[in-house]
């Protein structure tokens, strides 16, 4: 049986674990410090089945633009893609944010991740933009560049 809760610091470990095989090989885990486990485990979900990780997201409702929430990081089991499990991640998202005054959530994923934008459009997200988030600059593989994008909720 599949459940969802809200994330623990201890899920970070969890979580570094599978990065890389379910990221299809690229090494992504410098994106993830132990810091969004400390510091934003509320507005962060861990999916489970049977006790393993089924699939996490990683997000937060913006300091700066508090009817703003942002989307760090959304992996699923790659044996359990395709049925449902990261829209529901994302719908649960939006339930916690929203009930805190959020009506829109960004995103930012590669322009190499064409299933992630396409997974992303498929859930209500449009593109606003490209770019390269300060954080990725340097990390070669995100040379490519970033889509920007958005969900009214
Ligand atoms: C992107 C990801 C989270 C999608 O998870 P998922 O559980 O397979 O997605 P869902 O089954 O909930 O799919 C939701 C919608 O997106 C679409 N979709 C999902 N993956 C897709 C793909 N690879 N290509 C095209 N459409 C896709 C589905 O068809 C579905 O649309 P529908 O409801 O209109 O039929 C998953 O593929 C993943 O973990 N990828 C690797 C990590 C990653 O790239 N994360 C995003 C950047 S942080």
């Amino acid at each position: 049986m599949m459940t969802l809760r809200t994330a623990a610091p201890p899920d970070h470990a969890r979580i570094l674990d599978v990065m890389p095989a379910w990221w299809g090989g690229r090494d992504l885990r410098a994106l993830v410090p132990s810091l969004f486990l400390e510091h934003f485990a509320g507005t962060s979900l861990v999916a489970e089945a049977d006790g393993e990780l089924a699939g996490f997201l990683i997000g937060f409702v913006s300091q700066d633009r508090p009817d703003e929430a942002y989307v760090h990081m959304i992996g699923v089991d790659p044996a359990r893609r395709g049925d449902g499990l990261g829209r529901r991640l994302h719908d649960e998202f939006a339930d916690l944010v929203r009930e805190r005054g959020v009506r829109r959530i960004r995103c930012v994923t590669s322009t190499v991740n064409t299933a992630s934008v396409a997974f992303h459009t498929s859930i209500g997200f449009v593109v606003t933009g490209t770019g390269v988030p300060v954080e990725a600059r340097g990390l070669e593989a995100d040379a490519d560049g970033h889509v920007l994008m958005c969900r009214e909720i």
